[in-house]
């Protein structure tokens, strides 16, 4: 009669310790302080100039940037290139405030970006990252995410990202729930509506990060289309590891050692014979 008791007992110890565990991980997220994503700050508007001024930045102790002087006009393409680890997403991140610098500055017309609303400097720039982000939700609303958009606008974006077949042969088409972060989707069509919803927030400042990696090169060369149409009159910040995508670009920047290395367009850092010559001279071997 006493051993059930106490066996249960027992039980119920390693489920209040589960329990704790759960908790003290729960509340560590839950506690973390949050960003002030409110309407405080200096409402922006698109810059003409934005300016990397001395700009250092690191992950805890380990320094991933140094030094970075940077100014880029409205309207310029600027191809960023280095090797895996270079620090190249760790560069564009920083431009929406995803992290901030941790020395010097990133100016925007000559104004700090710290001081600017965080919600109107994000609905400023579209990016098109390496993870792509998506929702349990329906393909619709993952493309329109966070802005408020007709079904033909949203139709007219898929099509310019080569989204559009794909996504009317899934079962309930634009109506599709895509499962946790798109577990439904092959890679090449996250890619894809992640393209969509850069197309579509239409904003003045793009950022692609290997926006095309995990396209074969058949889409790759529809969506490169989209993409280029896409860039026309926008500011854009481009990395790419295959540098043909990269060779219009109004200037490369090469990062290496978490400093630039040398900037220029596509025929003088070629004939400049430095770290892009010797870059492209291995991709064209292969
Ligand atoms: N969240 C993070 N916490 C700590 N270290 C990080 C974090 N993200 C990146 N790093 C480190 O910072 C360095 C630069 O990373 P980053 O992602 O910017 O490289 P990358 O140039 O984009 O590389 P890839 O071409 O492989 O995408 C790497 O050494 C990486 O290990
Ligand atoms: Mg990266």
């Amino acid at each position: 009669m006493f051993y059930q008791p106490i066996k249960a007992l027992n039980g119920v110890n390693l489920n209040i310790q589960q329990g704790l565990a759960a908790a003290a991980r729960v509340f560590e997220i839950i506690d973390r302080p949050g960003e002030k994503v409110g309407e405080s700050g200096v409402q922006a508007g698109a810059p003409d100039s934005i300016a990397f001024r001395g700009v250092g930045f690191r992950y805890g102790a380990e320094s991933v940037l140094q030094g970075i002087d940077l100014r880029v006009r409205r309207g310029e393409v600027v191809a960023i290139v280095g090797s895996s680890g270079a620090g190249k997403s760790t560069f564009v991140n920083l431009i929406p405030r995803f992290y901030d610098v941790t020395e010097g500055a990133i100016l925007m017309d000559g104004r700090d970006i710290r001081e600017l609303s965080l919600k109107s400097l994000r609905a400023m720039v579209a990016i098109v990252s390496q993870q792509v982000i998506l929702f349990n939700d329906t393909v619709k609303r993952n493309i329109a995410y966070g802005v408020e958009r007709s079904d033909e606008e949203i139709t007219a974006a898929a099509k310019a990202a080569n989204a559009h077949d794909f996504i009317m042969r899934l079962p309930q088409g634009y109506d599709t729930v895509i499962g946790d972060s798109g577990l439904k989707l092959s890679g090449g069509e996250r890619q894809r509506i992640s393209i969509a919803r850069a197309i579509l927030k239409d904003a003045p400042i793009l950022i692609l990060d290997e926006a095309t990696s995990a396209l074969d090169t058949e889409s790759e060369m529809e969506v490169q289309k989209a993409l280029s149409n896409l860039i026309s009159g926008r500011t854009t910040f481009v990395i790419a590891h295959r540098l043909s995508t990269i060779r219009g670009a109004d200037r490369i920047v090469v990062l290496s050692g978490g400093s630039i290395k040398e900037t220029g367009r596509h025929e003088e850092l070629v004939s400049s014979g430095g770290e892009y010559s010797r870059l492209y001279a291995m991709q064209f071997e292969s």
